[in-house]
């Protein structure tokens, strides 16, 4: 704290003090926690700061974006380096914007599975650092999870919900039954939605309309797919049509997709650098086909739901969550099913969406407030790559065999 008697300050300094040290005051002496957040579990650096009452009083988010589109994908080690040089600056800059100190600091949560093991690692061992020095307990976090609660910030939404979780990196449907009690319904067998978006925009060679330039894969998709005209030309199959659970796959469509786009600039002869003239179409019949499997998957796992008595009459609700779950077509499209089987649906805002510090923030209070995963055995903390969300109900779902007919959604791009 700053010691008034000792310093001498001009009137505007001394305003400024003042109102520092009140801040702090009030933070203190109404003994409210603050929780620091870190995220480094893929390609972005971020960090928040949230007080007890759910105010995120600083945010800092450092993407590395733009150098994992240049280098036509995310490289680990690149992933790391840009995290080591960046996680004190982010740290730092969300003290700052939150004006307080480490001392401020009631515990650090920090993502440690699932994602990157080189990238995690960095966020792992600057909270231990910190920790250690500023005698701070850790919370770790679970990154599917936080993505799966940040929406509880923002809308009253109870336990138990449905939530289905897409991502670059992932793609699931559980149900959360407690801030740390989740229960698996379904999850991809090979790609998440976002990284096939992302593989399919680079095929396309979007990056080269310097509309779509900076942009990721799966939103340059929903951009391109507004300018449709006729995106019907293009027939895109239904994964997993024939079996009854609530997994997904994205490969074979990719394929799909990916062997139209051969075809298209084959018969166009379309030069290295150039785009399909039907790039608009095939972009539309992308995201329309994706948006059928997420829909269909999604629709049984409410069924399954009903059927176990797992989501109570009261407590219909879906929450969609991910960076892909910022894609208006297909969270219209999840609105519509909703409509249809009497259920409310809630997505954070968009930036809360992707990968950024306030969920784990957010996620690392929700603990704080229950008592739960508070760690000040630093040894006993590691990272992990791969972690299933909760108990698994996978095989149940297959066992049930429960034969949904798709629904028909009609939405406008
Ligand atoms: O959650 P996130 O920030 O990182 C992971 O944990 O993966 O999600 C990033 C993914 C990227 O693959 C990106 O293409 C996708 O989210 N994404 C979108 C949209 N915005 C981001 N996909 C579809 N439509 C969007 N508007
Ligand atoms: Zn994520």
């Amino acid at each position: 704290m700053i010691n008034l008697r000792n310093k001498c300050f001009t009137p505007l300094v001394f305003r400024r003090a003042k109102y520092n040290i009140n801040n702090h005051l009030k933070r203190t002496t109404r003994n409210l926690s603050c929780l620091l957040g870190i995220e480094t579990s893929c390609d972005d650096t971020g960090c928040a700061i949230i007080s007890d009452n759910g105010e995120v009083l600083g945010e800092t988010l450092k993407s590395q974006n733009l150098m994992h589109l240049r280098n036509g994908g995310i490289i680990p080690d690149v992933a790391q380096d840009l995290h080591r040089k960046y996680i004190e600056p982010t740290v730092d800059k969300t003290l700052q914007a939150a004006n307080i100190s480490m001392s401020d600091i009631s515990a650090i949560a920090v993502t440690l599975q699932p994602g990157l093991p080189l990238s995690l690692a960095i966020g792992m061992k600057y909270a231990k650092h910190l920790a250690r020095k500023f005698n701070k307990p850790i919370i770790p976090i679970h990154h599917m999870e936080a993505h799966a609660l940040v929406v509880r910030k923002e809308y009253d939404v109870p336990f138990p919900f449905l939530t289905l979780l897409i991502s670059g990196g992932h793609c699931l449907l559980a149900v959360a039954q407690d801030v740390n009690k989740f229960l698996l319904l379904g999850e991809s067998m090979d790609s998440a939605p976002g990284e096939v978006f992302d593989k399919i925009a680079r095929r396309m060679k979007l990056r080269n309309v310097p509309e779509y330039s900076q942009m990721c894969g799966g939103q340059a998709i929903e951009m391109a797919a507004k300018k449709a005209t006729n995106p019907h030309m293009f027939k895109l199959p239904l994964p997993l049509a024939e079996y009854k659970d609530c997994n997904f796959s994205f490969n074979g469509l990719k394929t799909s997709v990916l062997y139209q786009l051969h075809k298209k600039e084959k018969v166009h002869n379309v030069e290295a650098d150039k785009l399909i003239p039907e790039v608009n179409d095939l972009c539309a019949a992308t995201l329309m086909a994706i948006s059928r499997h997420l829909i269909h998957r999604t629709q049984r796992a409410i069924e399954f739901c009903s059927k176990n008595d797992l989501i109570p009459d009261n407590k219909k609700q879906l929450v969609v969550s991910g960076g892909v779950a910022c894609n208006n077509y297909i969270f219209k499209s999840l609105t519509m099913l909703c409509n249809e089987l009497d259920y409310a649906i809630f997505r954070p805002t968009p930036k809360l969406c992707t990968d950024n510090g306030v969920m784990i923030a957010w996620n690392g209070l929700e603990k704080w407030r229950r008592n739960i995963d508070i760690v000040t055995d630093l040894k006993t903390l590691d990272i992990k790559a791969q972690s299933p969300l909760g108990a698994s109900l996978v095989e149940k779902v297959i066992e049930a065999r429960i034969p949904t007919k798709l629904f028909k959604i009609k939405v406008n791009l």
